[in-house]
């Protein structure tokens, strides 16, 4: 039972303020949840509690008063009671009375004491015995958008290592085209265009979609990976979007000729995963790519937010095959589950993700695990709060042998 819970100031990886919640129960354990925080947010999303000069001091005095006097005594097992909890106390669509930051990071911490308390795994408290395979790793490596200070419109930049016997050999694969990427770029602008984005992804001064796909294709190419990396992107588009065009490659470009666009770059590039193509209202145009495309997974992020309103709204009208989860845009991770199991129930792919602004916290790679999503999204193989999520991925796939899912779907 929870004896007490205590709020934290403490940084993100942008050096941001961002809270940190410890929860302790009478049996003397203890765990700790953070908030991550977004910059290319989806307008949907959970609000996030902030004080003007961007601190969290009172998300903080909130959780060390109305927070720890209301969840006291409550077993940390009873998750949901919990969750609803916080849900009935903030009493608003979007979190915006208490802060969705508030909400996830006392969600989380409860979560990791309830496993603490039985001896278990993270992950094998929130799945239980279906637990079989490893996420499929999306790896960010080049960054451009509102997460690098470059001219490149779309945000992500990304490689995807399918065909490997297990996740560790797919993860060390992804490492070498990203080394390699980085000899492209030193070679081609000079070392001092080395400098990384948010996302540990490099962050070259480009500013045409193709040059970046080119390089990117070239290192996967040059490691000798071409029939077994496959590449993606998130166009994180409402971010180049002024209401009536997309204003990319110097151009500005209609909605239908952003399809067309995407068309063009799939046939060119081994494009499995397009993220957020069109603005995250348009609904009908993720709908119309996903059926030119049959073959990629057109995918919503700031179209869906985590929230099961949208998601039946894009499954309804065919918008997309798979599905980012952030438990941050909607709050609590009761509601994040019951969000998972119904992609899941539709044969939405499922892509658990990290955001932008993240900690050492590697509670991602967890629930990942947890609820066996099909893949996993958290950045560049490289900065310690991007490679905490891996380097637990790896820790979980040496200790219990799980298999890699990337062999099951595709060798
Ligand atoms: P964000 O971006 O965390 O800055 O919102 C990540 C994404 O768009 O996937
Ligand atoms: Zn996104």
């Amino acid at each position: 039972r929870i004896k007490r819970i205590k709020g934290y100031q403490i940084l993100d990886s942008r050096g941001n303020k961002t809270i940190r919640v410890k929860v302790e129960t009478y049996g003397g354990i203890s765990a700790t949840g953070d908030a991550p925080a977004g910059a290319s947010k989806g307008s949907r999303e959970a609000i996030e509690l902030r004080d003007q000069d961007g601190g969290v001091t009172r998300a903080i005095e909130l959780v060390n008063s109305l927070i720890n006097d209301s969840l006291r005594d409550f077993d940390v097992r009873n998750q949901l009671g919990i969750d609803l909890t916080l849900i009935k106390m903030d009493g608003t669509p979007n979190k915006s009375k208490i802060g969705g930051n508030t909400t996830i990071a006392t969600s989380i911490a409860v979560v990791k004491a309830a496993a603490k308390s039985l001896g278990l795994e993270v992950f094998q408290y929130i799945g239980g015995p279906r637990i079989r395979y490893l996420p499929i790793p999306l790896l960010n490596i080049l960054n451009g958008g509102l997460h690098a200070g470059n001219e490149l419109k779309i945000q992500e930049f990304i490689i995807i290592p399918l065909k490997f016997d297990n996740f560790s050999e797919a993860l060390f694969a992804a490492d070498e085209v990203y080394k390699n990427l980085k000899g492209l770029v030193t070679e081609r602008y000079g070392k001092v265009y080395t400098m990384l984005g948010d996302e540990g992804g490099i962050a070259p001064p480009l500013s045409k979609t193709e040059d970046a796909l080119d390089l990117v294709y070239t290192a996967i190419k040059n490691s000798g990976y071409e029939d077994k990396i496959m590449m993606g992107i998130d166009a994180a588009s409402s971010d180049f979007f002024d209401g009536n065009h997309y204003e990319i490659d110097g151009k500005k470009l209609t909605p239908d000729e952003m399809i067309d666009y995407y068309v063009n770059l799939a046939s060119r590039y081994p494009l499995l995963y397009i993220e957020d193509p069109f603005n995250e209202n348009d609904f009908a145009r993720f709908s119309i790519l996903q059926q030119k495309l049959k073959k990629s997974i057109i995918t919503g992020d700031d179209l869906f937010t985590t929230n099961i309103e949208y998601l039946r709204k894009g499954i309804e009208m065919n918008s997309a095959k798979g599905t980012i989860v952030k438990p941050n845009q909607i709050g609590t991770l009761s509601e994040t589950f019951e969000y998972i199991e119904f992609a899941k129930k539709n044969s939405i792919k499922t892509i658990v993700s990290h955001r932008s602004g993240e900690t050492e916290d590697s509670f991602v790679a967890d629930l990942a695990v947890g609820v066996q999503s099909d893949f996993i999204k958290t950045g560049a193989p490289a900065r310690g709060e991007r490679t905490s999520k891996y380097n637990r991925l790896i820790e979980i796939e040496t200790d219990y042998g799980l298999e890699y899912y990337g062999k099951k779907i595709y060798l």
